[in-house]
């Protein structure tokens, strides 16, 4: 039986792109003609009901966020897509962006009706510059055929439109309070929470702010009904998840799964990762992205999803897997997703911005077997309190992938001490 479907990307791989013709012949807008008919309230329901958590990264459930926004007092409100897809390994956002656009203006547009908003902004990575072009056209049929602007399918002060923000490069910027600064054209650094976005966000005002992929699944749950959506997926978390599989691999793409398929399935299965593309054995697993924890061997018969996966210490975030065989150095690859937090932190928190070095600086001493076990308790320490001290989630989650090697090889941590290993030292 096939390990994947075809639940969101059902329109994905249809050469259409833009048209709104096309994209229509395959039940497009039919969730907004829905909608329109509809109590904004029980709209609001239907996507509680679906089970659906946020894709992109905190897997917030997306139903209790628009009904919490909905609470809310003030106008204008504001819809925003966080386009930022910066996590390293997670190449899914882009899919939608680039071959199915108009399932993301849908999902956008239903939560303008739903919440009587003016404007939406769809906030893209700036090493994506080449999407701009394909979902600016997007937006310009969209427009034309009366869906996006003025009086929306003939509905009075039903107005809405979508404007393209360009991301310069920076990795906090896809964090969502950043990312707003960054539209209003502030420097990319977080916020202080509370209040939340609901409250206080873009322009001082109520502000939604959802991934691509969790975009593209509203249409999908108010076209079909909560339950058709839930019918994949677990009892406490519905529909699939895009993931994308990278690393050693041996077939590096992105799958759309049911929530719920199993880790194991995931890694080894020909039709998704199919084992690693050397044929060494699977050392580890970088799940959701370098702020993720590493699954190891003993860990991967387990059901990936997020409830079941929280429990035992690890997280789906963004849905990337990057395979490491056993040739990879623990000590060396930890290194390499330090770097990357250094590069990344914004400075503005002292945490963060010290607390990458140091822990960058700690295991270089280890790979020149120079650490010792007073080393690996500072490492620990430090990690405790980037967690609890940082001011946003880049800093919070710095030093994830690193607690779970300790927590389940400290051995290699020691072997280091003795010089005993054979990638560091020949
Ligand atoms: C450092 C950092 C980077 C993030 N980058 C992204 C990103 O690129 N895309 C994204 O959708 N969410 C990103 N997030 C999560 C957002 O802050 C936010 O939770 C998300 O956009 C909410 O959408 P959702 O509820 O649909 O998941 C990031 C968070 C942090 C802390």
């Amino acid at each position: 039986m096939s390990k994947t479907i075809k639940l969101i990307t059902g329109t994905v791989d249809k050469s259409y792109k833009h048209s709104v013709e096309d994209y229509k012949s395959n039940r497009g807008f039919n969730a907004l003609h829905r909608a329109i008919n509809m109590d904004k309230e029980d709209i609001i329901q239907e996507v509680i009901d679906s089970k659906l958590l946020g894709r992109g990264g905190a897997a917030f459930p997306t139903g209790l966020k628009w009904k919490y926004l909905n609470n809310i007092e003030g106008e204008p409100k504001y819809i925003v897509c966080n386009a930022d897809e910066g996590e390293p390994g997670t190449f899914k956002d882009r899919l939608f962006m680039k071959r199915d656009p108009l399932i993301v203006i849908e999902g956008m547009l239903i939560a303008g009706y739903v919440f009587n908003s003016k404007e939406g902004y769809i906030y893209i990575r700036g090493e994506y510059r080449g999407l701009f072009e394909g979902f600016k056209l997007a937006l310009k049929n969209a427009k034309q055929a009366g869906y996006l602007g003025k009086n929306i399918l003939g509905i009075e002060e039903f107005d809405f439109d979508i404007k393209i923000i360009s991301g310069a490069g920076a990795y906090v910027c896809g964090e969502n309070s950043t990312l707003l600064n960054s539209i209003e054209g502030q420097a990319g650094r977080p916020r202080v929470k509370p209040p939340r976005l609901a409250e206080v966000g873009l322009f001082g005002q109520p502000t939604l702010v959802n991934n691509v992929e969790t975009f593209a699944n509203i249409p999908i749950i108010l076209d079909r009904g909560p339950e058709y959506y839930r019918s994949v997926g677990t009892e406490e978390s519905g529909g699939s998840l895009i993931i994308c599989m990278s690393g050693h691999a041996k077939n590096k793409h992105y799958a759309e799964i049911p929530v719920g398929t199993n880790l194991k399935d995931i890694i080894y299965d020909e039709e998704l990762a199919g084992g690693t593309s050397t044929g060494r054995p699977v050392k580890f697993v970088h799940i959701g992205g370098q702020s993720g924890p590493l699954a190891f061997p003993e860990q991967f018969d387990i059901s990936f999803d997020h409830i079941t996966l929280k429990k035992e210490g690890l997280a789906i975030g963004t849905g990337a897997i990057v395979i490491a065989d056993d040739s990879v150095c623990l000590v060396d690859y930890l290194k390499k997703v330090f770097e990357f937090f250094i590069h990344e932190s914004c400075g503005k928190c002292n945490p963060c911005r010290e607390g990458n070095q140091q822990m960058y600086a700690i295991l270089d001493k280890f790979s020149k077997g120079e650490g010792s076990e007073k080393d690996l308790e500072i490492l620990k320490n430090l990690a405790y309190a980037m967690e609890q001290a940082s001011f946003c989630g880049l800093g919070q989650a710095a030093p994830t992938a690193l607690m779970s090697a300790l927590k389940h090889r400290e051995e290699e941590f020691l072997a280091h001490i003795d010089k005993n290993c054979s990638k560091c030292f020949k």
